[in-house]
């Protein structure tokens, strides 16, 4: 049975990854696409997502712009990596729809609403929309499916040494979000530094020759270069498909049960997803924590979801 998704997204490189995954694999069903400011401004994020759904030809999945900002803290964006425009690395043609005008907070709550159980929360950016509706409709906590997201780290951070990008944008909101009471796995760095995109992934993506798979090659070569001048690292980590990748393929992705708390106040460490393994008496693990990757596993899933024949134009 398709797994039912609502994907939070701030595209950004690696979440346009996440919605090429997410519709090309049969494992999932995209049942709308969630927009929040993060890797870029609202505008732009929302536009991107656009942009890539006219590229895979996904016309019947709603997209809904949320967020324009973080709950407490001015925005902070990620141009030195997506560029100025987050997308960049590929000639982008005009959207062919347009956002709905709901917002995105209450998209996400009147689907979960409406279908108890079935609805899985799939945020791959800063979590303000995610926040903003469990404020607005607590009940979601009990009636979402589960909650997987791109996000956190018990193994150093990136936009700080302690603290992940995601995590870091909106610490308030993820300390709602951990804070709430529903089946949450965090997909953090020590997840997807693993998921690096070498030479050897670009030429399997090459190879399938189809404007899907080009666009993709011109947005990570971009990619590529932006993280090796900033981190000096050449293959860079595709982060937000490894959350789909677990709610496709659960077995591809290790995890541990821990209590994963988040620092709001620390000179340092402020958005560190202080993550405790321990089994304390009267202190219940409250999240599972993805340790591991299936690379092989991993990078099929990513490139056959990529292949002609997975997109329906
Ligand atoms: O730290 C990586 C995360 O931050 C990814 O979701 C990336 O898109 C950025 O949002
Ligand atoms: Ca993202």
């Amino acid at each position: 049975m398709s797994r039912r998704i609502i994907l939070d997204c701030d595209p950004g490189h690696d979440d346009a990854m996440a919605i090429l995954l997410a519709h090309g694999t049969p494992e999932v069903t995209l049942s709308a696409i969630t927009t929040v400011a993060g890797n870029h401004t609202l505008e732009l994020t929302t536009l991107n997502a656009l942009r890539v759904c006219t590229l895979a030809g996904i016309s019947d999945v709603p997209v809904a712009a949320g967020c324009a900002a973080p709950l407490v803290r001015p925005l902070v964006t990620a141009p030195e990596i997506h560029g100025t425009t987050g997308l960049e690395g590929h000639a982008w043609e005009e959207p062919a729809a347009r956002a709905v005008p709901d917002h995105a907070v209450d998209m996400i709550v009147d689907m979960v609403m409406a279908s108890p159980g079935e609805i899985t929360l799939v945020p791959i950016g800063p979590l303000t929309n995610i926040a903003v509706a469990l404020r607005k409709e607590p009940r979601i906590a009990e009636r979402v499916r589960e909650v997987v997201m791109m996000g956190g780290s018990y193994t150093g951070g990136n936009v700080t040494a302690a603290a992940e990008f995601n995590v870091y944008v909106d610490p308030e909101a993820a300390a709602i979000v951990f804070g709430a009471p529903w089946p949450l796995t965090m997909i953090g760095l020590e997840v997807t530094r693993l998921a690096a995109a070498g030479e050897t992934i670009f030429e399997r993506i090459e190879s399938l020759d189809s404007p899907v798979s080009r666009a993709v090659v011109g947005m990570l070569r971009f990619y590529q270069a932006q993280h090796l001048r900033e981190t000096g690292v050449s293959d860079p980590p595709v982060h937000d498909p490894c959350a789909v990748a677990c709610v496709a393929r659960p077995e591809l992705v290790p995890c541990r049960e821990a209590y994963v708390e988040v620092e709001l106040a620390g000179r340092l460490t402020t958005g560190m997803t202080v993550t405790d393994f321990r089994r304390r008496a009267g202190v219940p693990f409250d999240a599972k924590v993805g340790t591991g990757l299936h690379l092989d596993g991993f990078w099929d899933l990513f490139i056959d979801s990529l292949a002609p024949q997975a997109h329906r134009f």
